[in-house]
């Protein structure tokens, strides 16, 4: 059993899509080990992204994530990081296979309403970032 990192993003929290694809990531098999809503802080959302730094793209990035609250999870499943790539599909939804989370869900590439990661080793290092210790069952 693999476990991958995901983030619900805010603009799929304000747009009530919580439940909506939380359905979604369990029928694709993937049993949630750890949630948590966490309305994140600048400090947080430079450090989780800190290697998009230097992107054209960071400022927007850090203004989306902190808007409101999003939603952390522990997925497991086997294969997990490659499979929750695939069932959120293309990071630009207009890219993204049909009946993906983000052609479903998803605005555009800056409001792209889920993340995950994109290695075992980035899981790992993004699941230690916001659970800590025992909040992994
Ligand atoms: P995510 O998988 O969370 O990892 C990095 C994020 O940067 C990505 O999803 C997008 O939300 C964002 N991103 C990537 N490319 C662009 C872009 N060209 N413009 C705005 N945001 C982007």
């Amino acid at each position: 059993m693999e476990q991958t990192f995901a983030i619900i993003k805010p603009d799929a929290v304000a747009k009530n899509q919580i439940g909506d694809i939380l359905a979604v990531t369990e029928a694709a098999g993937f049993k949630i080990k750890a949630m948590q809503m966490t309305h994140m802080t600048r400090k947080m959302a430079e450090g989780f992204y800190g290697v998009h730094r230097e992107r054209p793209f960071f400022g927007e990035l850090v203004e989306f994530m902190t808007e409101g609250p999003c939603v952390l999870l522990c997925l497991e499943r086997e294969d997990a990081v490659a499979k929750w790539r695939e069932t959120m599909g293309a990071t630009n939804p207009a890219n993204a296979a049909e009946g993906t989370i983000r052609k479903r869900f998803a605005e555009s590439v800056g409001r792209n309403c889920a993340h995950g990661s994109d290695s075992k080793e980035n899981a790992a290092i993004e699941l230690a970032f916001f659970f800590a210790g025992n909040t992994l069952v």
